[in-house]
Parts: structure tokens; C-alpha cells; sequence
């Protein structure tokens, strides 16, 4: 296991504002040094960065060699002056982190708007895309060709929201998506929040890295056939769900990462 990179999940990251939890933290974890470890390279990205939270965890784990790319609208909060606040605090998160962001790597604007160059250009072809931006459909679709066309062979994309009932335009656009590429992407993975897909070539490297990540180990690892392929549903039991939410609520954060062992 990684004792330090698991303390910066369980404790650091949990202080910026945003959405993801432990369980897919440890995901995008696991899937990220199992492509190191492989040699599959490439640039990673995310449309929907919020404050950070999930964006800080990639740059934790790609370190100061790894380029991360984030693309928002940055449009949120109001300052005294009417302008938004959202990148400055995304920016405040950042150096609370002792992460810098790479302003050359930030797109403030519509990601339905953007071709898939404004992403290679900076980035080169995505080993790992993180979708979590607009949650309409036509959104989702959008974002889905975007990531499609600038994701490495071996790329992953990672769907946030999925089976959401209070999203179901994100369920209906991941569906689709999979059912008009089903020659070419397959689902490996879901967690309750996300899905995790590849071309199909690497459904089986990135269904076993899941299967046998040692971060990983702690849930129940469910086979479940979605839209023809074999994917691990990662289980998270709801007993283990309160504990943690007890001890984050206590003040045990620090104590909080054994339960995830
Ligand atoms: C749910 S939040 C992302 C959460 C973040 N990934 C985290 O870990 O906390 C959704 C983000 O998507 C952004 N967004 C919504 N529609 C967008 C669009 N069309 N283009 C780019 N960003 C968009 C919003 O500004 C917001 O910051």
C-alpha cells in the first residue's frame, strides 16, 4: 500500500471542498501507478474542477514530471467586485496543498466548445480522463467525444455521477456512449459514483490492476456484465460507510484511513 499517498487522500484532500471520496480516490489511484508501472504515458486531464479536489489528487500522484490538465468554467462564487471566485480559490486550495497549478495547463470555458487539439497541444494524447463537468446530456455526450478523440490507445475514462438519480441525463449519456462504441469501449469498473472505461484492447490489463490492486483490497470486488463486458463493481458496505463518516465526524480523520484497509 502507499502509506503516504493514502494519508494525503484521507486527510489533506478531504479539506478541499468538492466531491470525490476515499473509495475513487484509491481508484484513480490504483489505476494511475498501474499505468506506470506498465510504461503507458501520456497526459491527464479533467472537465469539472470544481475547487480542486479531484484535480489535487492527480497531481499528487503524478508528481512534478506528470501533467495534469483542468477545464472549467470557472464562473462560480461572486466576489465584492461581481467577479467569480471559483479560480482563486481553486489557486488557495492549490498552495494549502503545496501543489502548484500550471496556468498554462487550465481552461477556463465551455468544454463543449473545445476541439480535441486544445487538449493535445498542451497535454499530448490522455492516458486518464476524468469527466465530471456540466450533467445534461448533451453535456456528457459532448465530453465523451472530446475525451475520445484526445485519449491515448491505452486511455481511461473515468464518468463521475453515473447511476446518480439525481443526474439520470448522466446515466442515459453513458449508456449511449457505450452502446454506439460497443466495438471499441467497454465498461472495467464502477464504484456508486463512477465508471471506468477503455478500449477494449485493455479491458482485461485494467479489469485485473482493479482485481488485484493491493488499495483496493479492503472492498468487495463483485462481478457484474454491463452492456457486454465484464466489469468489478467495487462494494462499499454500508457499515464501513458509517464507521468512516463517524470517526471523519469525531475529529479521527488521521485514524480514518484503516478503516479503508
Ligand atoms: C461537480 S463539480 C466537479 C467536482 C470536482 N471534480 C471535484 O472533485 O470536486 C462540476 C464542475 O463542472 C463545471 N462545469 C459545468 N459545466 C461545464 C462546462 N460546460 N464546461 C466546463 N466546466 C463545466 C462547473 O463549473 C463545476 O466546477
Amino acid at each position: 500500500m502507499n502509506a503516504s499517498l493514502r494519508k494525503f487522500i484521507f486527510n489533506d484532500l478531504q479539506t478541499v471542498e468538492g466531491y470525490i471520496d476515499p473509495p475513487d480516490a484509491l481508484v484513480y489511484l490504483s489505476l494511475l501507478q498501474a499505468q506506470d508501472k506498465a510504461g503507458m504515458g501520456g497526459g491527464v486531464a479533467e472537465i469539472g474542477v470544481f475547487y480542486g479536489r479531484s484535480y489535487y489528487l492527480m497531481k499528487k500522484i503524478v508528481g512534478d514530471a506528470g501533467k495534469v490538465l483542468a477545464i472549467d468554467l470557472f464562473d462560480l462564487g461572486e466576489a465584492a467586485d461581481g467577479t467569480p471566485t471559483q479560480y482563486q480559490r481553486f489557486l488557495d486550495y492549490g498552495k494549502r496543498l503545496g501543489l502548484t497549478v500550471d496556468q498554462d495547463l487550465v481552461i477556463k470555458g465551455d468544454s463543449t466548445r473545445l476541439r480535441p487539439s486544445d487538449i493535445t497541444d498542451r497535454l499530448g494524447r490522455v492516458r486518464f480522463f476524468s469527466i465530471d463537468g456540466g450533467h445534461m446530456l448533451g453535456h456528457v455526450v459532448s465530453d465523451a467525444a472530446l475525451a475520445t478523440d484526445a485519449l491515448a490507445e491505452h486511455g481511461i475514462i473515468a464518468f463521475d455521477d453515473t447511476f446518480n438519480p439525481a443526474w439520470p441525463e448522466v446515466t442515459v449519456g453513458v449508456a449511449d456512449f457505450l452502446r454506439e462504441r460497443a466495438d471499441t469501449f467497454s465498461a472495467f469498473c464502477m464504484t456508486k459514483y463512477k465508471t471506468y472505461v477503455c478500449r477494449r484492447a485493455f479491458h482485461d490489463v485494467y479489469y485485473r490492476a482493479i482485481r488485484e490492486a493491493p488499495d483496493l483490497a479492503a472492498f468487495r470486488h463483485v462481478d457484474t456484465q454491463f452492456l457486454g463486458s465484464k466489469t468489478v463493481r467495487l462494494h462499499n458496505p454500508m457499515g464501513r460507510r458509517m464507521v468512516y463518516e463517524l470517526m471523519v465526524h469525531a475529529g479521527m480523520r488521521g485514524l480514518s484511513e484503516r478503516v479503508y484497509r
